[in-house]
Order: C-alpha cells, then sequence, then structure tokens
C-alpha cells in the first residue's frame, strides 16, 4: 500500500517546461504563425496558475531560444512585441500572487526596452516567495555551459580558484538556475522529443514527459496527466531500486 501511495515528494518541486507548437497550432487555422505565439501567450497563464494552485514551487518556461534569432526577421520582430506586451500586461499581477519572476538567457541580445523592463521585473518581485518564475529567452543550454566554464577560467586566472579544484559543485554554482532544485520534471508540447538545447546541465536526471498537444491547447487537465505520470515514476538516480525503496521511508519524512 504504501510502496505506491502518493507522497509529498511525488509533487515536482520545479517544474521545467518547453513550449512548443504555437506556429503549428496557428498553420492549422491557416493563420499568421504570430496568432499562435498571441495564443500561447494565454496558456503560459495557464501553467503559471496551475503551479499556483498545486503548489510547486519553481517553473521555467522557454520562451525563446538561443537558435530563435535565426528565424524570419518577421516572427522574431513580432515575437519581441508579443514579449513587451506580457512584461507590461503581466508583472503587476504576478507581484501580487506572489510570483519571483527572473530571466535567464543573453539578454544583451535584447533591446534596450526589453532590458529593461526584464530588470524592472525582477527588482519589483525580488522579495515574493509563493512560485520562482524564470523565462529563459534567448537561452541556450550550450552556451549557459559554456559561459560557466569562462567563469571558472576567469576565476583560475585571476588565482581565486585552482584548476584542480573544479568540481561539479564549482561548475553547477556558475550555471543558471544555481539557487533552485532542479528540474523534477519536464514538459514539452508538441510532440517532438528533444531537448531544443534547453537546460542541458540542469536536465540530468529530470523525469521527461512529451505531448502531443500543441502549447496553445494546454489546460489544467493535461498538466494533472504529466503530475500523474510523474507520481507514478520511480526516480533511481543511478541506484538499484531495492536501495531507492530501502531510503523512501527517510525521503519522506524529510
Ligand atoms: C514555440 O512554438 C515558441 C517559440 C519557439 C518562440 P514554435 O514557434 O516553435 O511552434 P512550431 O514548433 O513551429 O509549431
Ligand atoms: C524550442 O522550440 C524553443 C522554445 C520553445 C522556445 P523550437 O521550436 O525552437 O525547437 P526545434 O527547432 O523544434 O528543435
Ligand atoms: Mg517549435
Amino acid at each position: 500500500m504504501t510502496a505506491t501511495a502518493p507522497t509529498p515528494a511525488a509533487v515536482p518541486r520545479h517544474l521545467a517546461v518547453i513550449m512548443d507548437g504555437n506556429g503549428r497550432w496557428a498553420e492549422r487555422r491557416r493563420r499568421p504563425r504570430i496568432i499562435g505565439h498571441r495564443a500561447g501567450a494565454r496558456a503560459v497563464n495557464v501553467c503559471i496558475d496551475f503551479c499556483l494552485e498545486r503548489g510547486i514551487r519553481a517553473l521555467t518556461l522557454f520562451a525563446f531560444s538561443s537558435e530563435n534569432w535565426g528565424r524570419p526577421q518577421e516572427e522574431v520582430g513580432a515575437l519581441m512585441k508579443l514579449f513587451l506586451n506580457a512584461l507590461d500586461r503581466e508583472v503587476e499581477e504576478l507581484d501580487r500572487r506572489g510570483v519571483r519572476v527572473r530571466f535567464i538567457g543573453e539578454r544583451e541580445r535584447f533591446s534596450a526596452g526589453i532590458r529593461e523592463r526584464m530588470r524592472a521585473a525582477e527588482t519589483q518581485t525580488l522579495a515574493n516567495t509563493r512560485l520562482d518564475l524564470v523565462i529563459a529567452a534567448s537561452y541556450g543550454g550550450r552556451q549557459d555551459i559554456t559561459d560557466a566554464a569562462r567563469a571558472l577560467a576567469a576565476d583560475v586566472a585571476a588565482g581565486k580558484l585552482r584548476a584542480e579544484d573544479i568540481d561539479e559543485a564549482a561548475v553547477a554554482s556558475r550555471m543558471a538556475l544555481a539557487d533552485l532544485p532542479p528540474p523534477d520534471l519536464f514538459i514539452r508540447t508538441g510532440g517532438d522529443h528533444r531537448i531544443s538545447n534547453f537546460l542541458l546541465w540542469q536536465l540530468a536526471y529530470t523525469e521527461l514527459w512529451f505531448t502531443e498537444l500543441l502549447w496553445p491547447e494546454l489546460d489544467a487537465a493535461t498538466l494533472q496527466q504529466a503530475m500523474d505520470d510523474f507520481a507514478g515514476r520511480e526516480r533511481r538516480f543511478g541506484l538499484t531500486s531495492a536501495q531507492v525503496a530501502d531510503a523512501l521511508p527517510e525521503k519522506t519524512h524529510a
């Protein structure tokens, strides 16, 4: 009985999401792709509401990848406008609901207007603790690892760190999301089964869940399906099933 009963640990602390399928959603309706992005912005709220209701403490959303800059100029421009509008529209309400907003990715590539709003959103919501909302924008997992490598090299060059002292903790502390638990659950909508240069380091032991549903179609029932699936999985972290079962009572009371 106890072996299969959901435990508090079965609720992910940190959910990471690739919001994919906006373009196809619009194309199926014979509408321009940007209409799909607009519809996708609504699904972001569905996801945030779900996390707040279920007590999920951190949510990282992949909004725009390093590679997405290579899309047609028209689409990139429209996405930037949408991004700006969303920042203007949503931050007040997020703040009111106790959400701390942060951005990861290459901020320098955005316009001054967007950078300023990102900074303002982060400052305004800094003290909130109900949900950590991380928006990955102009983010790439390889870039993240590269930045960490550069920071380590700089510390070695400055004499603050010895090369032989570089361990996993030293790398991890220089990566994005260093202060959050690693994602427990990853969700990708849109039917493709790939990581697309999202959190490469941080997803090492994350449970992966995919759905054919396109991002604008996202609803609470689908998110619940992912939660149920997650709750039934055994996370072994390289150990044996017997070892994990032995450790379970300790973990539940932790
Ligand atoms: C995800 O939807 C949003 C961004 C990458 C900005 P897509 O625009 O990739 O939609 P599809 O995959 O082409 O349908
Ligand atoms: C991943 O989706 C990036 C975001 C959702 C922001 P893509 O649509 O860019 O990924 P690929 O090209 O299908 O791998
Ligand atoms: Mg896509």
